[in-house]
């Protein structure tokens, strides 16, 4: 790797050659790299979490590779490996497990290509495939406890045991109950429902010791019925729910590019949309 000098002067025996950073020897590389951690102000930073600096694969991509190579990354999370494999020429293959990750990544090439071709080409020369079996239909004709805890899971919620909910609590968002709705789109939230989850909500410790009464009920659709019920609810009982309405977006449509672009800004909410871990649930009581 290259050294770089002060000055040219005093050295014998060795050769100084010069580029645009100043006067350099050559010096065998080092086992510990200095390239410093992204900042949140950089260009390149999008924002995924464990975002890695472009210099990085750079330099392992000019170590280990050369033109027309292919470099593969099977963990590529917000793209880096392959948008430094695009800009220097290689071919590339990525992968990830997060669905969410390959929309981030191929979000990202398709801007870079289109900054590098000036959008000569309407489309960047690369596919995306989705595997995985997260197919509408599999979805809605789910036995009703597999999709409530997929559904979960996704709001980043923690899924509750069976007797919890027979008690008719799904989950828990932090401290907060949830409820969540029939897999079957057709189906939309009744009064009944709301005022059911209502009194799960007065049974449950967060209502008897604090007085807490919110609670979030997600689902396809909600009937007006039901929505007259939580007004009341609110009105009277002062038991705030929250309905979250779920919605089906296509994974390749531009609508759920924009979702991605919007998230890969200074304000990205990931902590809503990728779920690493699942936080724990922590009720105290006293006797
Ligand atoms: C440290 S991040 C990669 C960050 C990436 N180098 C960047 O600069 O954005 C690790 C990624 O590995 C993915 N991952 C974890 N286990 C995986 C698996 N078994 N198969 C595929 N991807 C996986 C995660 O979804 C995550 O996006």
């Amino acid at each position: 790797e290259k050294s770089y000098l002060s000055h040219k002067y005093g050295f014998s025996n060795i050769e100084i050659k010069k580029d645009e950073g100043g006067y350099y020897t050559e010096v065998g590389m080092r086992d510990v790299w200095d390239i410093p951690a992204l900042r949140g102000n950089q260009p390149e930073t999008i924002g995924y979490p464990t975002q890695k600096p472009e210099a990085l694969v750079e330099k392992l991509a000019h170590l280990l590779t050369g033109v027309d190579d292919t470099i593969a990354d099977f963990c590529c999370g917000g793209g880096t490996t392959p948008a430094v494999a695009q800009r220097l020429g290689r071919r590339w293959i990525a992968c990830d497990q997060s669905r969410v990750a390959v929309a981030i990544t191929a979000d990202r090439l398709t801007r870079q290509v289109e900054e590098q071709t000036g959008k000569i080409l309407p489309v960047p020369d690369f596919t995306v495939e989705h595997w995985g079996i997260y197919e509408v239909r599999r979805l809605s004709d789910a036995p009703s406890d597999q999709f409530r805890a997929f559904v979960l899971r996704a709001f980043g919620a923690v899924v509750e045991s069976v007797e919890e909910h027979e008690a008719g609590i799904h989950g828990y968002k932090g401290a907060i109950p949830v409820w969540v709705g029939e897999p079957g789109q057709t189906k939309a939230v009744t009064a009944t429902d709301v005022q059911a989850f209502a009194n799960a909500i007065r049974k449950t410790l967060r209502y008897k010791q604090d007085n807490l009464r919110d609670g979030i009920m997600l689902a396809w659709a909600f009937r007006r019925d039901a929505m007259e019920a939580a007004d009341r609810l609110r009105r009277l009982e002062q038991t705030d729910l929250n309905f979250i309405r779920l919605d089906m977006i296509r994974i390749d449509s531009p609508r759920f590019r924009e979702h991605v672009t919007a998230l890969t800004t200074d304000h990205a909410d990931y902590e809503n949309f990728l779920t690493f871990v699942q936080p724990p649930k922590v009720e105290a009581g006293y006797k």
